[in-house]
């Protein structure tokens, strides 16, 4: 299950947890992204993948989220919380409603959707959660408190699961993406930049697969990826 499949890094996971060999789940608003992406991996596998509309502005469109997996699909074993909102303002532009937005999808979203899944994980034994943070989870920004503040706690929620859960055999895994990822709106946006500066990808979405693999005696709790050459440097 990748949350924010519908476009940006989610739907570069989507892509290589589909080539990988799981079956997948793309989450999101947008179904008709979504629903073109199942149908371009359906190809390659037909019934390998479903588009499932969530928001998590609306909790309510997180229930029964496992009654919408086929029966002869295994239970979800994988969950990738990647979906983000990120509207950086000063204090004083920050109403509780920008700041609720802001929890709602970078923490309160993952954390319903391990309510519902990394119980059942431990219950099998095994299982596997990354949560993808930003530099904002770890360092405080300017005009940033919405954003900071969800994401501190989007990595606090990974860690306290992960002493929670992890002698249960589900290997929670916090991702601080260190950088700006890499796309064409950024290159466009920055003509000047040294490309080497924004982080692909696709090297994120390989690095997911490395962290599904480690052994269980080498689990990660914490990535922080960043690129070697700084924005300027
Ligand atoms: N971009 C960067 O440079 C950067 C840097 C560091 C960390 N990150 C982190 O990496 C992750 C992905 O970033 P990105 O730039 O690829 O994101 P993005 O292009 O802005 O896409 C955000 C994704 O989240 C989904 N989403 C947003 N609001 C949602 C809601 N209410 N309910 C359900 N889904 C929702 C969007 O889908 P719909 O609109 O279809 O719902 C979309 O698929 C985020 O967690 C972000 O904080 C990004």
């Amino acid at each position: 299950m990748i949350t924010g499949a519908s476009r940006g890094l989610g739907e570069h996971i989507a892509r290589a947890l589909t080539n990988y060999g799981f079956n997948t789940l793309l989450c999101a608003r947008d179904m008709d992204k979504l629903k073109d992406l199942a149908d371009e991996f359906n190809q390659q596998e037909p019934g390998d993948s479903i588009a499932l509309p969530i928001d998590f502005h609306r909790p309510e469109s997180l229930r029964d989220i496992s009654q919408a997996i086929p029966k002869q699909w295994p239970p979800i074993s994988v969950l990738i919380n990647n979906a983000g909102y990120y509207r950086p303002a000063p204090l004083e532009d920050t109403n509780l409603n920008h700041f609720k937005k802001h929890m709602e999808v970078n923490c309160q979203g993952p954390f319903i959707l391990a309510r519902e899944l990394v119980p059942k994980m431990a219950r099998q034994g095994s299982g596997f959660v990354a949560n993808i943070l930003a530099t904002g989870a770890v360092e405080a920004r300017l005009n940033h408190c919405a954003y900071n503040a969800s994401k501190f706690a989007l990595r606090g929620l990974t860690l306290s699961l992960s002493e929670e859960f992890q002698d249960r055999g589900v290997h929670l895994v916090a991702i601080t993406v260190n950088g700006e990822i890499d796309s064409p709106k950024k290159r466009s946006e920055q003509p000047h930049r040294d490309p080497s500066s924004f982080i692909n990808p696709r090297s994120i979405a390989r690095e997911i697969i490395h962290l599904y693999e480690q052994p269980r005696d080498a689990w990660t709790r914490e990535l922080d990826l960043h690129p070697q050459i700084k924005p300027g440097g």
